[in-house]
């Protein structure tokens, strides 16, 4: 087996770009593993929750950190993630935790704290990864960054359509206003604000349904990076 150098493909964008569908989808078509960042920062708040630790303190918050072991594995429709062997996935994305995220999300200490965790994924495994500021921060030189960004008014159908489709009840309104109240937690934020990286392709997802998004993604992806082979014939 030929060996070569692990890559890193960084997707940023904002809560509702399709980030995650893209990232994904995608990883599996060229043979790398997803990792969803964004994840981390959730499951970091459900140990906090559970341990009564106060979300506002942040060096307790960062004593976490240590102890979070976060796996990835991808089902047919959707990423699993693992704490340890327990399965987290659906706990970390109700409502009222992802109301709570920022906490984490905002602070210095917290973030500074989780950035050798990020890095570690990529020791061994060739990565998709995704989240605010991994073009920007935690891989500045990453082999090739997205930056996918939609109108608001999509980014929110698109959120509201997947939480109908998981029996949750909430008004298209109530998902816009939390998606611009998050949009502005991420953006305003002093440490690692979401923002495009200098060196990131810009890609407007409104203009896709998710197999063109997908496929363009892949498109340049083969363009711009050596793909071993063997990672062709995936979908
Ligand atoms: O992508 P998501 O909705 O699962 O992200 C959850 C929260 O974590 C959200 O408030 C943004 C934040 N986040 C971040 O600040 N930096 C990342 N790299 C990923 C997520």
């Amino acid at each position: 087996v030929q060996k070569h150098q692990n890559q890193i493909i960084a997707i940023d964008g904002p809560a509702g770009s399709g980030k995650s569908t893209a990232a994904r989808l995608l990883a599996p078509r060229v043979d790398f593993l997803h990792v969803d960042t964004g994840a981390i920062y959730r499951t970091l708040t459900l140990l906090a929750i559970e341990g009564n630790i106060d979300l506002d303190n942040q060096q307790a918050l960062a004593a976490l950190v240590p102890q979070l072991n976060i796996s990835f594995k991808t089902a047919s429709d959707r990423i699993l993630v693992f704490s340890g062997d327990r399965e987290v996935s659906n706990e970390i994305r109700n409502p009222e935790l992802t109301a709570q995220v920022h906490f984490a999300a905002a602070s210095p200490l917290v973030r500074q704290a989780l950035q050798p965790l990020q890095r570690s994924f990529a020791v061994s495994h060739s990565v998709v990864m995704e989240g605010r500021d991994i073009g920007t921060v935690i891989f500045p030189d990453a082999d090739l960054k997205f930056f996918l960004d939609a109108p608001l008014k999509s980014r929110a159908e698109r959120r509201w359509r997947e939480l109908q489709a998981k029996g949750e009840k909430i008004s298209l309104q109530e998902v816009e206003a939390d998606q611009t109240a998050r949009d502005k937690n991420d953006t305003d934020r002093q440490t690692a604000p979401l923002r495009a990286a200098e060196d990131a392709i810009v890609v407007d997802t409104g203009l896709y349904d998710i197999d063109g998004m997908v496929e363009e993604l892949e498109r340049i992806v083969r363009s711009k990076l050596a793909i071993p082979a063997g990672a062709e014939e995936q979908s």
